[in-house]
């Protein structure tokens, strides 16, 4: 009797534990910067995101590239340990060694623990491609799949609804994940917990509005910050190449890049409207955390180079990330350094499930003063095949260049030594970045961020020699840190 009781009241404590355990939803944009105002048309995520939750005020990604970065996010783990490299299966993007190791990703870790889960959008860029086993594969850890084949694009694409493809023409992917996120978030009750993970294209190439939204920025143009389309001769290899100006003739081109990525991203903003309304009137908003965020910044001409992502700047590296949730103060600036393999661990924090091996770390939701961290950025620079157009003058081998377009005035966006590897280390008083690259120059960028906001000087050479000694050993022992307390103290300087 006295057993059966404890039984029934052990019972009862573990279910009101269920009960209680929280809802996540993660919206993950991209392309989307921060520091070129890419935030500004989202009223929606303003006002139901960061007025009833935290900003994030230094929120960084380990990669300025959508795969790499994605697999941080989904693994917790730097680039050096989940080893994605680049963009292709050859990189390990969706490739073999990823596919063994899907496990991995969070989503796993909560759907053994009871969760429903849910992805809709896109997910690494190989997803889906006929040697990687093509749409039939229904990645681990989700319960309910709808993933996109390949890299965003805004019409006319395959979409895995559960393993099964779907071709569609003339349905805006925006539209059909929230549509998709809407449907699902009506099925779900108290009873069991959810993850859902968003992912729509908004605003990558070829950034395309939904129609309802062209044209409602058309007198928007380029932010011209100070290193906007300035000469360079300071920087890496390929920042240096010509023409350093563009010409002005590139510009309403820059511009008009600038103002389609504002009128992608409003469908995205209708879309998280949309979804708080469905978590209200579902009555599940209350015990939700909703988190905002990109896979990694963009630039357009900072430097003199056209529009992309893949450099160690600012733009690239710097990502929104805003938190709605319960318990969470309401219309605070947390200045902590945070990085995309924090959200992993963070997630499964909340939800009091056993995180397996990552690099990053609980984010400390009510943390104030910024503390101090050491961030590793990678990048491995691609080259790609005949991607050097022959009406260009590069008489470099092609091979290690790439995007070299005529309509870009051959500017190339990429090369194989555009590969680095950086510190960004924020404190009280310091907020600095130090970046080494893989080229025959061994060249270095350092960047007093405090003394200069848009980096337009290298201090490399300058008083800073001491620091640049210890980041050097310091960022050998970070590219081979595993684990979030090896990767915040790579060098047991702190422990003892
Ligand atoms: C989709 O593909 C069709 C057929 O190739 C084409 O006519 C249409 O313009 C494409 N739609 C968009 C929005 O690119
Ligand atoms: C929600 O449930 C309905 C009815 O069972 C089903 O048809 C629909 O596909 C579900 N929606 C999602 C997104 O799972
Ligand atoms: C663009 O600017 C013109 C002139 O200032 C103004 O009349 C018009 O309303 C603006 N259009 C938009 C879409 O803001
Ligand atoms: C991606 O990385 C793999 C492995 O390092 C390499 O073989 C491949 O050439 C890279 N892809 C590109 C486009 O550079
Ligand atoms: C970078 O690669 C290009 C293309 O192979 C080459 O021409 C150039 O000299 C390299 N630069 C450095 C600094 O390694």
């Amino acid at each position: 009797m006295l057993n059966y009781l404890l039984l029934v009241l052990y019972a009862g404590a573990v279910l009101s534990d269920v009960e209680k355990r929280p809802n996540f939803v993660v919206i993950l944009t991209d392309d989307q910067d921060i520091v070129l105002g890419g935030m500004t048309p989202m009223k929606n995520v303003q006002q139901f995101i960061a007025k009833e939750g935290v900003t994030f005020a230094n929120s960084y990604v380990t990669s300025p590239i959508c795969c790499p970065s994605r697999a941080s996010l989904l693994t917790g783990q730097y680039i050096h340990n989940h080893r994605t490299q680049n963009n292709s299966l050859s990189g390990n993007c969706y490739g073999t060694e990823w596919r063994r190791k899907e496990h991995r990703v969070f989503a796993n870790a909560l759907h053994d623990a009871g969760y429903n889960t849910f992805y809709a959008g896109k997910y690494l860029n190989q997803y889906g491609v006929k040697e990687a086993g093509g749409p039939e594969v229904v990645p681990p850890g989700w319960s309910e799949w709808h993933g996109l084949v390949g890299n965003s694009v805004y019409y006319n694409y395959t979409m895995s609804n559960n393993g099964v493809p779907t071709y569609s023409t003339d349905l805006y992917l925006t539209d059909v994940i929230r549509d998709l996120s809407i449907s699902y978030i009506e099925n779900q009750t108290e009873s069991q917990p959810f993850l859902m993970v968003l992912a729509p294209p908004a605003p990558h190439q070829p950034f395309t509005p939904a129609r309802r939204h062209e044209g409602v920025y058309s007198n928007v143009t380029a932010v011209r910050h100070p290193n906007f389309n300035i000469a360079v001769d300071d920087k890496h290899w390929l920042l240096r190449m010509p023409p350093s100006p563009l010409p002005e003739t590139m510009m309403p081109e820059l511009d008009r890049v600038y103002r389609s990525r504002w009128e992608a991203l409003l469908a995205v903003d209708e879309m998280v409207a949309d979804v708080i309304g469905a978590l209200e009137v579902n009555a599940l908003l209350d015990n939700t955390y909703v988190i905002y965020t990109s896979d990694n910044g963009y630039h357009i001409g900072q430097f003199s180079q056209v529009y992309d992502k893949r450099q160690p700047y600012e733009t690239d590296i710097k990502v929104p990330l805003l938190i709605r949730g319960p318990g969470l103060k309401k219309n605070a600036v947390n200045p902590q350094p945070v990085l995309n393999i924090d959200i992993a661990p963070t997630i499964l924090h909340l939800a009091g499930v056993k995180a397996p091996d990552m690099d990053g770390r609980p984010v400390k939701m009510e943390k104030e003063e910024i503390g101090e961290r050491y961030m590793l950025v990678e990048y491995y620079g691609e080259g790609r095949d005949g991607s050097v157009d022959e009406k260009c003058p590069w008489k470099y081998d092609g091979d290690n260049l790439a995007q070299c377009y005529p309509e870009y005035d051959c500017k190339c966006q990429d090369a194989r030594n555009n590969t680095f590897a950086c510190i960004r280390h924020i404190a009280q008083r310091l907020n600095m970045k130090y970046c080494v690259f893989a080229d025959t120059e061994k060249f270095a960028e350092l960047y007093d961020l405090t003394a200069d906001p848009y980096e337009l000087t290298n201090a490399v050479d300058g008083e800073f020699q001491a620091i640049i000694v210890w980041y050097n050993n310091y960022l050998s022992h970070m590219l081979k840190c595993r684990g979030a307390k090896n990767c915040d103290d790579p060098m047991g300087e702190f422990s003892n």
